[in-house]
């Protein structure tokens, strides 16, 4: 059955305590992320969901150990290498948000690569939030709008929310319908704060690795029996 929903965005969390839980290293929790990741792809193409944006590393991560970070990059590039052409069947278009130039060059170039190739495919928009942090997304556009009044392009009275949402990272890409995050924690974490002013809410202590289509499709489920109503009354 077609969702009537545009965006979701998921906070991937506990892959740690996963692997902690069964007495692996860390490390082996983000490997076991990527059937989840696989899963939430399968899910919103089945519900025509069009917009998946994955919280994959934060501008805050980069203070995590180098080893941990430098296995992440490398994970990166090797699930881009090794699901692109699966992607491009399934006509997904694979995007990022955040600062790309921020990543190493192998997993800069193999998403770039990977952007290009899928750019014209019209199914699930795969949107990895890279080097993303939502302070940093909303201080970028500041930079910009100043940049634009300090030429003469803009006027200060004239700037409007609508404007500066155009000024975020992908201004094409609605607002999320609802932010899920697994793993117990019940926190935003700096992930897309402009864009979650009406955003729902869904909390699900399930640690990420172990977060399939069946507890996809449940945590949506309960988005679905929330009442939005936007600040008016209906
Ligand atoms: C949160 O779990 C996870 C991260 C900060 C990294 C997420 C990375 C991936 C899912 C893999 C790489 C992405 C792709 C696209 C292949 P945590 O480590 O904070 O878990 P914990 O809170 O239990 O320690």
């Amino acid at each position: 059955m077609k969702s009537d929903l545009q965006h979701i965005a998921l906070i991937m969390d506990g892959n740690g305590r996963w692997a902690r839980k069964r007495g692996l290293t860390r490390i082996k929790g983000h490997t076991a992320a990527e059937k989840s990741i696989h899963d939430a792809v399968e899910v919103c193409d089945e519900l025509g969901i069009k917009y998946l944006t994955l919280y994959a590393f934060s501008t805050e991560n980069w203070s995590r150990p180098k080893a941990e970070v430098s296995f992440i990059m490398k994970l990166i590039s090797r699930f881009i290498k090794t699901n692109i052409n699966d992607m491009d069947k399934k006509n997904v278009k694979l995007r990022v948000t955040g600062r790309l130039n921020d990543l190493p060059e192998g997993p800069r170039r193999e998403l770039q690569q990977a952007m290009e190739r899928t750019s014209s495919n019209t199914g699930v928009n795969m949107i990895l939030a890279l080097s993303y942090g939502g302070r940093a997304e909303i201080r970028d556009a500041f930079v910009r709008i100043a940049e634009n009044v300090k030429s003469g392009l803009l006027n200060p009275e004239d700037i409007s929310e609508v404007m500066i949402s155009d000024f975020m990272y992908n201004s094409d890409v609605p607002d999320p319908d609802v932010i899920i995050r697994t793993s117990g924690e019940q926190r935003l974490s700096n992930f897309l704060l402009w864009q979650s002013a009406y955003t729902e809410f869904v909390f699900t202590p399930v640690l990420w690795p172990d977060f399939h289509a069946e507890q996809l499709k449940q945590a949506l489920s309960e988005f679905k029996s929330r009442k939005r109503r936007f600040g008016g009354l209906k």
